[in-house]
């Protein structure tokens, strides 16, 4: 599994620890973190933690590659560098890890003969096709680099199914949150962005009039997907990609209330906050919201969380990662 000590990575790690599995990781902590990993291994036990080997190493590198896919059973692609703001300022960057790397994974698991390659797609695929809800078949053209790289690993999962026999998986995540997503910098997503200023007193800055919305998806959710995209036995389920949400429609607007209201009980200041509206980020889709019909029936897909839920739950660590400094009791 590559990106492990990442956000979606690091839960996967610890969901197939606990589930007995054995799982060899890879990252290169370009956006992961050791934190993300010492956490895990805390969550998990030492029991657990000997069936995990982790590879410090870049997929920009097949040896790399080849080494992670040795013996392995199933790979979990999770590794590539998020952001589509990241990606306009270094597209180089991002096609690198993105698109080389993604193919350098593919040819290594091919070579390995794993058995199923379960990839991180993303929802930018849609990118300005206007209908809602997303449905798999119907997407526009990229608006960002980042949607060029993840699209691209659309098209080679497919062509190494037909060419190489190579069974794969994409899942187009959409706007995955939880604990462990960095908060950090300035690629930081929208929902640790917010937190950490909500914790720590600053501006919450709303790109645009705050009517932009997303279908935000709780990692447990993308963690099930993972799991029900591995072991999956129906051979129409197979090549295929699909949405991974929870079909819901949220705007910034309310993602602010449902946020600060998640954190008025650790934190009553939060009461007092209003954010400020600035201008609309480029490259950024007006709407999304997916149709999980697909999943649903060909996977057995059904979100545990909405997003309210959600946002319950990954609360408390942003508040003990953070809430020292902002001075929460
Ligand atoms: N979080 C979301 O909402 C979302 C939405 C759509 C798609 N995705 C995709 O899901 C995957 C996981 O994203 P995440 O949110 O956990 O982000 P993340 O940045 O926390 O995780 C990505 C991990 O990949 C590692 N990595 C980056 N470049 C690497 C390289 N060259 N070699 C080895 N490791 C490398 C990073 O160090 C990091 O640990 C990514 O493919 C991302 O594009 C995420």
């Amino acid at each position: 599994m590559t990106g492990s000590a990442g956000f979606i990575g690091s839960h996967l790690v610890e969901a197939l620890l606990r589930l007995g599995q054995t799982v060899v990781g890879l990252d290169n902590f370009a956006t992961g973190h050791r934190r993300n990993l010492e956490e895990v291994q805390e969550l998990v036990g030492v029991e657990a933690w000997r069936r995990h080997r982790f590879i410090e190493a870049d997929i920009r590198d097949p040896d790399a590659c080849r080494e992670a896919c040795d013996g392995v059973e199933i790979v979990l692609h999770q590794a590539a560098l998020g952001s589509v703001p990241r990606s306009l300022a270094n597209p180089l960057a991002t096609n690198a890890t993105n698109v080389e790397g993604f193919l350098n994974m593919l040819v290594a698991a091919r070579d390995a003969g794993v058995r199923r390659f379960v990839y991180a797609a993303s929802s930018s695929t849609y990118g300005d096709h206007q209908a809602l809800p997303k449905v798999e078949e119907r997407i526009g053209r990229p608006l960002s680099p980042y949607a060029v790289s993840k699209l691209v690993n659309e098209l080679y999962a497919d062509v190494f199914a037909r060419c190489y026999g190579l069974p794969s998986i994409g899942l187009r995540y959409f706007n995955i949150f939880g604990a462990r997503q960095d908060p950090e910098g300035a690629y930081a997503a929208v929902i640790p962005r917010w937190t950490r200023a909500m914790l720590l007193g600053d501006v919450v800055t709303i790109n645009g009039d705050g009517e932009t919305s997303r279908d935000f998806c709780f990692v447990d959710n993308a963690v099930q997907a993972n799991l029900l995209a591995a072991m999956c036995e129906d051979p129409a389920a197979v090549n295929q990609v699909y949405n991974v949400a929870v079909d819901d429609r949220t705007s910034l607007n309310r993602l602010f209330d449902i946020l600060r209201a998640a954190l008025l009980d650790c934190c009553p200041d939060v009461r007092q906050l209003r954010p400020v509206h600035g201008d609309f980020r480029p490259g950024d889709v007006r709407h999304s919201r997916a149709d999980i019909s697909k999943a649903r029936r060909l996977l057995g897909y059904f979100p545990s969380h909405r997003i309210e839920e959600g946002v319950r739950a990954a609360m408390p660590w942003y508040v003990s990662r953070l809430g020292v400094a902002a001075g929460v009791r």
